[in-house]
């Protein structure tokens, strides 16, 4: 995500995307049913960014435990994400921020781990809740470069789409083998994320279609070569309700006899967090442009030839997100997104 704090200010979208799972957060911490006391619970928040979409959920889960489960038992909740991450404002978010979870409750202690959630990140069995929000449909590896458009699913380069869906359903089971070793028996994984849905729309396709054209624009201005149009790509899979489900048919065992169950499975739509803005044309294409630029900003900056100094790269970007900006505010109701999200559940059973 973009550094320095720019996630945090740009993802309103994420912050209603993640309000929608906290529903499934009360039942996976009364099924995980922790003892009142023991050794720490550990409660886990995978692919964190700046946290500031994390302290409502992760406040909802401590919240729960607290009330009926372990009043005083100590608490870990770590907030994982990959190296590169903008650990500076996750850690300041985490002290400073006015709705932190652990204000008035010293047996709360925030930590911070540099891990991919595709990997181990915790201790066999030691997990009793973790949460991730718009982070699964980011890849652990980019599949390569895609023909016609950044974004995979939203391309007629049917080879990049293969490569792309395959790399999906590994990483997806990548994330369940670890989580199954990690999770205490009857604990939980709550996750939210964006969703292909089931009549092939995702609801983004519009606004992402805007960015398309403002980079062939840029292109064609002779601001970005060929070359880099091709690698300048969304490294990311939305998955439809049917690649989420297929690892549990009939059951999802991992290499040590853990067992899975999708508990819960619900698609839901988000209305466009920026519609208040849609008659302010200049105001709306900034907020959604900002959106885009706060994901893809370090994805594009790296595709981008490495020959370029600094000043050229930084000119490169600029003419992107301008002619993005540019592209949304010239039809700013034909641009907004009704995004298709799912909320699920996921316990380890045994
Ligand atoms: C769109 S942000 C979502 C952040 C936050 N969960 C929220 O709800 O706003 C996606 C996050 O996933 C992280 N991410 C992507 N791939 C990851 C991986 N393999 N391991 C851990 N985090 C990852 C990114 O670094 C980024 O911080």
């Amino acid at each position: 995500m973009a550094g320095h704090g720019a996630y945090a200010a740009a993802s309103s979208t994420q912050h209603a995307a993640a309000a929608a799972g906290v529903a499934l957060i009360r039942p996976a911490i009364d099924d995980a049913a922790p003892a009142a006391d023991g050794p720490p619970v550990v409660l886990a928040d995978f692919g964190a960014a700046t946290g500031n979409n994390s302290l409502a959920p992760l406040g909802a889960a401590l919240a729960e435990l607290r009330a009926r489960h372990a009043p005083t038992r100590p608490v870990l909740v770590v907030h994982a994400d990959i190296v590169g991450n903008d650990f500076t404002t996750l850690a300041s978010v985490l002290e400073t921020a006015p709705d932190r979870y652990d204000r008035g409750d010293p047996h709360v202690l925030p930590l911070m781990a540099a891990r991919s959630l595709y990997d181990r990140v915790l201790p066999a069995g030691t997990l009793a809740f973790a949460w991730t929000a718009s982070t699964l449909h980011w890849l652990r590896l980019p599949p390569g470069p895609v023909e016609g458009h950044f974004f995979a699913q939203l391309s007629d380069d049917a080879a990049a789409r293969r490569r792309f869906a395959a790399r999906s359903a590994e990483d997806w089971r990548a994330f369940l083998a670890a989580r199954a070793v990690e999770l205490a028996p009857g604990a939980s994984v709550v996750a939210v994320d964006v969703l292909m849905g089931d009549d092939g729309v995702m609801g983004s396709e519009a606004l992402f279609d805007r960015l398309a054209g403002a980079l062939r624009g840029c292109r064609d201005a002779g601001v970005i070569d060929d070359g880099e149009l091709e690698r300048l790509v969304y490294p990311a899979w939305f998955r439809s309700l049917a690649e989420l489900r297929a690892p549990f048919a009939p059951g999802f065992v991992a290499a040590g006899g853990e067992r899975l169950e999708l508990m819960s499975i619900e698609p839901i739509v988000e209305p466009d967090p920026f519609r208040g803005l849609l008659d302010r044309p200049a105001a709306y294409a900034a907020a959604q442009a900002g959106f885009l630029q706060g994901f893809l900003e370090p994805s594009f900056a790296a595709a981008l030839n490495p020959a370029r100094t600094p000043e050229r790269r930084a000119e490169a970007l600029e003419a992107i997100w301008a002619r993005t900006r540019d592209a949304i505010a010239a039809d700013p109701h034909g641009a907004s997104p009704d995004y298709r999200l799912v909320a699920l559940r996921v316990r380890r059973v045994s």
